[in-house]
């Protein structure tokens, strides 16, 4: 018989809610294995799990957590193949329920306990960190995508890991910064938030150096869900990052393929009911693809994309409560979430320079068409306009440029169109959604389909196409 007990990483065991409910029930032990130090101890999960809800996927503990295989299987927990084991010696799992009690009585990880916002914890090690420190940490997180781009090697964990910990930590400046930001008068919050955004938009752009280079990777949607703890944060990133693949992935179709033509092709059987109701007021042969972009489909030029990309890190810098941000939802709070988008548009637009698409971004991701579920700035600016333009039509559905939102021509700005489809998706799938079980990749997109485009057109239909297509290649491969 060996003498080694094979540990599976707690992790990859806990991917569904009931195979978290039977490991608190059973009272069975972890073990847990100091990341420097190597040393070993075995704790009650639910001691563990008491003093922090998702202890097994802080990266910033001390800790790393496994389970024995044999427990594991006991129990029918889901085992990821692919995730490697450790093999550790009997004599080293013999601990003593000394051991045990001491560790339940004392907190793990300082940082591993829940913050008080639903940022999480690694929102108060970012706040407590001097200006200059935020900076220097964005700067950090460049050079090192800018090398692991440079290497021109194939795209691996490595990468992964540098894409997610950089886009997380890059949220929570900004996130800091610009409420900080919001109590000083809008010359001095500008003067404030410099440094910040000038090193936020120089990790966008090498973000996105790497991700156009695989915007396909498994590795990299993996990992996003392996650090997903529920916090906004976490979401934040996951959108930034698919976001920004999607965008990629949209670019690509536009310039390499003649999607546009095929779109053309079955405009009127697909989507012409759609956008007429979108623009009733033209004549049904005028509802065209021209119609629904503003000067055609376009790939977007660089400069914009990292505008856009930028829009996406910060969208829901203003957002506060744990509380469900989708319609239709427990905990759904609509006085709250409005909120979030005036915050957030007010912070970017009022006390930093960044550009100011990523405002519009921000102000305008729950829009939804006008649909009287969605909310947002240009909703009510464009209700505004309407009363004292009575005559005045908006002939377009999306535009990619500022001028055309800006004039009232177009009914949508196309970033923040892309946005509502990626974040919508990704609180429908997010791993660990606090008011209902996460759904499947393809149950997200049967129930968006429904609820968002057939009973009530409030996504873009087109656009939810190619993020159809887009998520059908990224797990095809
Ligand atoms: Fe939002
Ligand atoms: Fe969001």
């Amino acid at each position: 018989m060996s003498n080694e007990t094979t540990l599976i990483p707690l992790a990859s065991c806990i991917k569904t809610e009931s195979a978290l409910k039977r490991l608190l029930s059973s009272g069975e032990t972890v073990v847990c294995v100091h990341k420097q130090q190597g040393k070993t101890k075995k704790v009650a999960f639910k001691a563990l799990y008491q003093n922090n809800k998702d202890f097994w996927l802080n990266s910033h503990t001390s800790w790393d957590y496994y389970i024995p295989r044999s427990i594991a299987e006991n129990l029918q927990l889901p085992m990821d193949e692919e995730v490697p084991r450790v093999g550790i010696s009997r004599e080293m799992m013999d601990f003593s329920d000394e051991m045990v009690e001491e560790l339940e009585e004392t907190p793990l990880d300082k940082e591993g306990e829940a913050g008080t916002t639903n940022f999480g914890p690694e929102y108060e090690r970012i706040e407590k960190l001097p200006l200059s420190q935020r900076i220097d940490l964005l700067a950090t997180f460049k050079k090192r995508l800018d090398e692991l781009a440079q290497r021109k090697t194939p795209f691996t964990g490595e990468h992964a890991a540098a894409l997610v910990d950089a886009s997380r930590d890059a949220a929570l400046i900004n996130r800091a910064t610009l409420l900080e930001a919001l109590k000083l008068g809008d010359e001095e919050a500008k003067q404030f938030t410099q440094g910040v955004v000038t090193a936020t938009r120089e990790m966008v752009k090498s973000t996105t150096r790497l991700i156009n280079e695989e915007i396909f990777q498994h590795e990299l949607v993996k990992r996003l869900i392996e650090r997903s703890n529920g916090t906004v944060v976490q979401h934040m990133t996951r959108v930034f990052l698919n976001g920004l693949s999607f965008l990629s992935y949209y670019n690509e179709q536009v310039r390499s393929t003649s999607i546009a033509n095929r779109i053309r092709i079955h405009f009127g059987k697909k989507y012409h009911s759609y956008y007429r109701q979108l623009l009733p007021h033209l004549h049904p042969e005028d509802v065209v693809l021209e119609r629904v972009f503003y000067k055609g489909m376009q790939a977007v030029p660089e400069m914009d994309f990292h505008h856009f990309a930028t829009g996406f890190l910060v969208h829901d810098i203003g957002k506060a409560e744990a509380i469900e941000y989708h319609e239709g939802e427990t905990g759904y709070n609509r006085d709250i979430i409005v909120e979030h988008v005036k915050v957030g548009y007010q912070a970017i637009m009022n006390k930093t320079n960044y550009p100011r698409q990523a405002g519009l971004i921000a102000g305008y991701h729950h829009e939804y068409y006008g649909d009287p579920s969605g909310y947002g700035y240009f909703r009510e600016y464009l209700a505004q306009y309407r009363q004292a333009n009575p005559k005045a039509t908006q002939d377009y559905c999306m535009t990619y440029e500022l001028e055309p939102i800006l004039d009232y021509q177009a009914l949508a700005y196309f970033p923040a169109k892309v946005l509502e489809i990626v974040d919508i998706f990704d609180s429908l799938t997010d791993p660990l959604r606090v008011y209902r079980k996460p759904l499947e990749s393809q149950e997200a997109v049967d129930f968006m389909r429904k609820e968002f485009i057939e009973t009530k057109l409030k996504i873009d239909p087109i656009l939810f196409d190619l993020f159809v297509h887009f998520l059908e290649r990224r797990y095809s491969r």
